[in-house]
């Protein structure tokens, strides 16, 4: 084949996919985001949350700090969701829909001490905000705990969950200077 018919021989090969992949691509890892994540523990975690959030991009440090919050709490939702539609499974024993039902609890309760935090945030609240995204740190420690040896499928989550607070208390202790 001649280089121009194979290059249009591979372009159709790829058009199916190009939707997806601009779909899937992320967003720009910007300098300001390089810069906060490098206090983290969670530096992959991190970068990812943040750069596929669109308000991430003209951020400045303080801006990313509420967004790291608001992934946190988005994510405390996602998960109380999550329970709300698995307890309801009748074929469930009843240790692991007590265990469930005591994970939403806590999951509710993270949610909305993660929403304080970002109050906390905007009015330069640093101890409230830290003692708040450590109750919600806590609130995932106590779901682990509720679930402990039965098969769930919590607990990934309670650790990817305490990852995202640990890494938006990083944040926001770099970004006040604490
Ligand atoms: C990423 O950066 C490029 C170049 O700076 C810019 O043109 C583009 O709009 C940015 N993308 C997003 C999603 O902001
Ligand atoms: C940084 O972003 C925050 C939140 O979006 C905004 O309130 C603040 O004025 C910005 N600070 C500077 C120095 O631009
Ligand atoms: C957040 O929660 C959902 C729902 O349980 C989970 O599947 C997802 O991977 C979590 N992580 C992020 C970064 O949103």
């Amino acid at each position: 084949m001649k280089p121009f018919t194979t290059f249009i021989f591979l372009c159709t090969l790829c058009l199916p996919l190009f939707p997806q992949e601009i779909a899937a691509r992320p967003r720009n890892v910007t300098k300001t985001i390089k810069q906060v994540c490098a206090h983290t523990a969670h530096k992959d975690l991190c970068v990812s949350t943040l750069a596929a959030d669109p308000s991430s991009q003209q951020a400045n440090q303080t801006g990313l700090a509420l967004v790291a919050l608001r992934v946190a709490s988005t994510n405390a939702s996602d998960i109380t969701e999550h329970i709300k539609v698995s307890v309801t499974d009748m074929s469930l024993e009843p240790a692991v829909q007590q265990g469930l039902s005591d994970c939403m609890d806590n999951y509710v309760d993270a949610a909305e001490q993660l929403d304080d935090s970002v109050a906390a945030l905007l009015a330069g609240a640093y101890h409230d905000l830290s003692t708040w995204v450590n109750v919600a740190i806590a609130d995932a420690n106590s779901c682990e705990s509720s679930i402990k040896g039965l098969k769930t499928g919590m607990s990934k989550k309670n650790v990817l969950f305490q990852q995202l607070c640990e890494n938006a208390l990083a944040i926001t202790k770099a970004v006040a200077g604490k």
